[in-house]
This record gives C-alpha cells, sequence and structure tokens, in this order.
C-alpha cells in the first residue's frame, strides 16, 4: 500500500471532507486529521466510496509540536480549520517544522498579509510552497483574470466574484473575522485601503438584476498580483448572490465599526465570533449544481486593449475541494512552480486549474471577449 504523504487537517469539516472525497476521485492516498477522531470516521463513512480510498483517520491536538509529529509523516499539508487568522498559524509553524507544503482555503487578504511578511521567505528558504488561498475564492477568478492576461497589453483587473448558497459554521465565523480587518486594492501597485462601508450595485454577466455586493475583505488578488510585471491596478467586488445576506452583511459591518472595534482587542474576536455563532450554528445541506452557481467575470483593461472572462461555474465548496485536492497530488508529482509564498495559478498554472475543474463538470468554458 502506497504512503499516505497528505494530510487533511480538519476532515471532519464541510469542505474538509469534500477535499478527501476529491483525493479518492484522484487517486491519491490521505490522512484525515482533527481534534476529535471519532467526528472525522462519521464523516468519512458518509462518502461513498471510501472505502476504496487508501486513508486513516488520526486524532491530534491543536499544538505546533503535535502536529509537526503528524505532519513528519508527510509532504503536503491541506488545513481546512478556519477562521485562519485565529487558528491557523499553529498549522504553518508545524509545517516548518516538519518540512511539509502548507494549502489552505483562505478568502481572508489579512490572514495572506500576515502569512507572506512571517513566513513567505522562510518557506521560500526550505523550498517548501506556502499557499493560503486554493478555493473558489479566490482562484476561479484568478484563473479568469490570467485568461485575461494571456492578451498582451491589459493593466488594470475589475473582478467580480459571487456564489450562491449558505455558508458553513467556519465560513460564517470567517467572514465576521475579515469585517474587522483594513481591506485594500492595488493601484498602480500599491495596497490602498478600502474607506468602510462601501457597497456597489453591480450588473453580473448573464442576469437581468442588478447585485449588491462589497470589497468583501479586499480580497486575495491585490496581494497575488501586487508584484505581477503585468498588472498595475486591481479592484474586486463580490459576495453571495442574496441580497438579504449582503444587506445583513452591510449592517453588521456598520454596527462592527461603531460597537466592535470601540472594544480593547482582546475583546473583538470573541464578540464578533458570538454574532457569527448566533447567525449559523449548523452544516449547510450538500450542494446542489441547479443552485449553488458561481460567477466570475473580470474586465481587463490597458491603454488600447479590452478582454473580458466570464467563467460560470456551480458548487464553489466542491470546486474548493477539487482544487485543494489537485494541488496536492501535483505536489506529489512535481515542483511547483514556484516556491515561498504563491498563490495557486502561479505554483500551478491557470490553465492546469481550469482543465481539472472544467473535467470535473464544476465550471463552464471561459466566455472570452477580446478587443484591441
Ligand atoms: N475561500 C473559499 O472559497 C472557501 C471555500 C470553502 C471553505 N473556506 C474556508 O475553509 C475553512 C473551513 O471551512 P468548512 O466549510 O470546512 O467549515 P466547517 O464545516 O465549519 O469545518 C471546520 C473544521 O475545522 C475544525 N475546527 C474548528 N475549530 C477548531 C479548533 N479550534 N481546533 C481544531 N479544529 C477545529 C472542525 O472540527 P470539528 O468537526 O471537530 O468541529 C472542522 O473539521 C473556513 O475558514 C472557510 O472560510 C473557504
Amino acid at each position: 500500500m502506497s504512503k499516505q504523504k497528505v494530510v487533511v487537517y480538519g476532515a471532519s469539516g464541510y469542505t474538509g471532507r469534500l477535499v478527501c472525497e476529491y483525493l479518492r476521485e484522484l487517486n491519491i492516498p490521505f490522512i484525515a486529521a482533527g481534534r476529535n477522531a471519532k467526528r472525522i470516521q462519521e464523516v468519512m463513512n458518509c462518502i461513498p466510496g471510501i472505502e476504496t480510498a487508501n486513508y486513516r483517520v488520526v486524532e491530534v491536538k491543536h499544538e505546533v509540536d503535535a502536529l509537526a509529529k503528524l505532519f513528519d509523516q508527510a509532504e503536503v499539508v491541506c488545513n481546512m480549520v478556519g477562521p485562519f487568522i485565529k487558528l491557523g498559524q499553529q498549522v504553518v509553524e508545524a509545517c516548518l517544522k516538519a518540512n511539509c507544503h502548507y494549502l489552505d482555503t483562505t478568502g481572508e487578504q489579512d490572514w495572506l498579509l500576515y502569512a507572506q511578511s512571517e513566513w513567505g521567505d522562510k518557506f521560500a528558504k526550505q523550498k517548501l510552497l506556502l499557499s493560503p488561498g486554493i478555493a473558489h475564492m479566490y482562484t476561479t477568478g484568478e484563473i479568469a483574470a490570467n485568461i485575461c492576461l494571456e492578451t498582451p497589453g491589459v493593466d488594470t483587473l475589475d473582478i467580480l466574484t459571487l456564489w450562491k448558497g449558505l455558508p458553513t459554521i467556519s465560513s460564517t465565523q470567517t467572514i465576521f473575522t475579515i469585517l474587522k480587518a483594513n481591506w485594500y486594492y492595488l493601484e498602480e501597485n500599491k495596497l490602498v485601503e478600502w474607506k468602510p462601508g462601501q457597497s456597489y450595485e453591480v450588473n453580473v454577466p448573464g442576469q437581468h438584476e442588478q447585485t449588491l455586493v462589497l470589497p468583501w475583505g479586499g480580497t486575495s488578488h491585490p496581494v497575488w498580483f501586487e508584484k505581477d510585471p503585468r498588472v498595475a491596478t486591481c479592484k474586486v467586488l463580490g459576495g453571495v448572490f442574496s441580497r438579504e445576506v449582503m444587506q445583513g452583511v452591510i449592517e453588521a459591518q456598520k454596527m462592527i465599526e461603531d460597537k466592535i472595534k470601540t472594544l480593547p482587542l482582546s475583546e473583538q474576536e470573541n464578540a464578533l465570533s458570538a454574532i457569527a455563532s448566533s447567525v449559523q450554528g449548523s452544516m449547510p445541506p450538500r450542494e446542489n449544481p441547479r443552485i449553488n452557481k458561481s460567477v466570475d467575470s473580470v474586465y481587463a483593461s490597458g491603454p488600447l486593449t479590452r478582454v473580458h472572462c466570464v467563467i460560470y461555474g456551480n458548487c464553489n465548496y466542491k470546486q474548493t475541494g477539487l482544487l485543494q485536492a489537485y494541488a496536492a497530488r501535483s505536489l506529489l508529482m512535481e515542483k511547483p512552480k514556484r516556491i515561498g509564498l504563491a498563490s495557486a495559478c502561479q505554483a500551478f498554472g491557470h490553465r492546469n486549474l481550469l482543465g481539472i475543474l472544467r473535467n470535473f463538470g464544476l465550471v463552464m468554458n471561459p466566455v472570452v471577449t477580446i478587443q484591441n
């Protein structure tokens, strides 16, 4: 039996389970790890065909030494225990200690910036990949942006990313965590702070009804494109399709500005976590491609060039699970295209990632319009 070189940490969660499902489909042996072995095994038992997977369940404490001891047996860690700004530190440190590549599913710009400054060089020195944010938000949009950038001359990215569905427990905690952070866009290769409280009505390609969106934590794209010689400016808007949910987030954002940000830093996290728990306290249903849709649209422009790329997809949590499993498989087989801090597209190539999403039925062929 081949060795299990991939650890899925947080395998009992909604996304962790999906990563395990796709690792099975890609024929990659794995360790399903987390804080409660019984719960993980119950979740694994629900995966159709799991009896054909090469895996084992391991219970581990959320502490650097315990995690590093487990990771010593592996090469790649897929961390599914978020919010990462709150819980990610021990896992990254353990990866460095055990000499493992680190992947997570963050959509949180503050975590990405922190990971970059804290560990980017250290991972590069150990020839390891540090890739926070291999997930629908924001890899699918990054694929669309890179398709636009295949046309020379564009330097500005105007990105919209949307999904339809209910957030999981950790996703809800994450949404509230990012509400207290500063959010940045990229203007002439400098990160510029969004003014708090900004929201926009946007036209979504392929529908008549407008949608309400936010800068949604700033997103990962401004960080990924900050040092890309082709790109000077990158602004991103996004959220979920439900207007009601978006209005709720806008109200929560206002309340956080007025009431939570005035609290001492140590009390802010607990207060936010309590609000998040009251909003989403249970596991949402398994995704349904007829209901759970995604749209990632990029208007790219330059002085005399315009490109528009739209990727229509479904089941954004499944997209996330598949992207993680593919990244892990790739790292077992060849060196990433970049080491240190790198996005999914920088490490694995946007056309490869698009190919895997297309072949598992999760996104349509991108719709690309070029004017130059
Ligand atoms: N950017 C994107 O597009 C995207 C997409 C999907 C997910 N995500 C992110 O991925 C993360 C996971 O999401 P999810 O959907 O899997 O959430 P979930 O269903 O709530 O699962 C969370 C997992 O983390 C574990 N966990 C929570 N607190 C822990 C702690 N203190 N110590 C150890 N383990 C802990 C849970 O273990 P128990 O079962 O023992 O509670 C569970 O395995 C979230 O941060 C979410 O925002 C991002």
